[in-house]
């Protein structure tokens, strides 16, 4: 058996050679071009029921920076700016990957890593509302991460917000295609702006990429200009500025990645739930929401495995398993990280991160792939009885000797 744990499958470029030829006809490759534009559009409309609006980027990491500028700016507005320079940390989990920092610090702010719930691998609310309070004022922006596609509760971040005056921005790298408690594509409606990937490692597999939603369109066109150099008309800069356009190439790839999308999420929740009823007792993230766009397939290795977490690694690669300890080490386990962010208590995110193993998860993955998986991991790792079932075999045996 070969099973990678991710098989990227973007829409082949090969097969789309008139739409290509119409692109090379238009002479427009890039700057919010027509398949852009449509891209845009179609992508509200199928995945957020067409409230709101998404603006492209050319990845999910310079997308996080944009939007966490213009979040913080705008928060701070200008009768407040002296209170905003106290206003120096990013509240975000340290159970995320390094782009959620990065984002940070690029704007010249500090991140203040919090802890996760053990459940499900959120940000800890408790662990948030105790760092908001030990920090008080001096917070800017929560960059909370919907981690591995889960759902995050909005109300709460745009309830803080509220209160407290903070900007919030959600890395929803790889939420594309899940969809919240209420049924609805994630994030729809935010007035905060929600980042998700299109790397060609996501569910939502395009090449690079990256989508900010946002319902507010005053928010979504501030971003535009200010991913087109702050140019709020030609040449002139008004706002703070990068370069964070799509080209059209990378667009007309999403687009045709759209219109397989449905199918593409359908078939990882078949393999996911095969994952769980294979693996009965073994430790999987709970998730909230109705859907998700599973990436992979994320476990606790069981304490049953009697070696190391790298050894159980190398038996599952030696049978031909790709596996990988996302996120391990987490943020503040990094040299660079551990220098320049502030951490709160990270118990739970220690506990939970040195036992994450990611399982394969793909397009070409099928049910009996998984079977098979399922079966290895049984062997490598069998769980113990549950504590009611060895009750009653000590019982029987005590039964049995005493002679009944
Ligand atoms: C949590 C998280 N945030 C941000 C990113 C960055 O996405 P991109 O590769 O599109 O820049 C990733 C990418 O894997 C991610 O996992």
């Amino acid at each position: 058996m070969k099973v990678p744990l991710i098989q990227p499958n973007p829409s082949r470029l090969s097969q789309l050679g008139a739409e290509l030829a119409r692109i090379e006809d238009s002479g427009v490759f890039s700057n919010y071009g027509p398949v852009n534009t449509r891209f845009e559009r179609d992508l509200t409309d199928t995945l957020f029921g067409g409230v709101g609006g998404c603006l492209t980027v050319c990845n999910a990491t310079i997308g996080l920076m944009l939007a966490l500028r213009h979040a913080v700016d705008a928060a701070a507005g200008r009768p407040a700016r002296a209170e905003a320079t106290r206003r120096r940390y990013v509240l975000m989990p340290s159970f995320t990957f390094a782009a959620t920092a990065h984002a940070a610090i690029w704007n010249g702010l500090t991140p203040l890593l919090c802890d996760i719930d053990p459940d499900t691998w959120l940000p800890c609310r408790e662990a948030e509302d105790a760092l908001l309070a030990q920090y008080a004022g001096q917070v800017a922006a929560i960059v909370p991460y919907a981690t591995f596609g889960n759902c995050l509760d909005m109300d709460r971040y745009d309830r803080i917000s509220q209160e407290q005056g903070i900007a919030i921005v959600v890395d929803a790298a790889s939420s594309l295609g899940s969809l919240d408690v209420l049924g609805r594509g994630f994030g729809t409606g935010s007035r905060h702006s929600v980042v998700f990937s299109m790397h060609a490692t996501k569910t939502f597999a395009v090449a690079e990429g990256g989508v900010i939603y946002n319902a507010d369109p005053d928010a979504l066109a501030a971003m535009r200009a200010m991913g087109n150099f702050g140019f709020t008309e030609p040449r002139v800069a008004r706002l703070p500025g990068l370069n964070s356009k799509l080209g059209e190439v990378t667009a007309l790839q999403a687009l045709a990645k759209l219109a397989e999308f449905p199918a593409v999420v359908e078939h990882r929740i078949v393999l996911a739930d095969q994952y769980l009823r294979s693996l009965p007792g073994w430790t999987f993230q709970k998730m909230v929401g109705q859907r998700h766009a599973h990436q992979f397939m994320p476990m606790l290795l069981p304490a049953s495995y009697p070696g190391t977490r790298a050894a159980f690694l190398d038996e599952l690669r030696h049978h031909g398993i790709g596996a990988a300890m996302y996120f391990s080490p987490h943020l503040a386990e990094q040299p660079y990280f551990r220098d320049t962010c502030v951490l709160g208590d990270l118990r739970v995110t220690e506990r939970v991160a040195s036992r994450i193993v990611a399982l394969p998860m793909s397009d070409a993955l099928t049910c009996e792939h998984v079977t098979l998986i399922c079966e290895l991991l049984r062997e490598l790792a069998p769980l113990a009885p549950p504590a009611w079932v060895a009750a009653d075999v000590l019982s029987s045996v005590a039964a049995l000797s005493a002679g009944d």
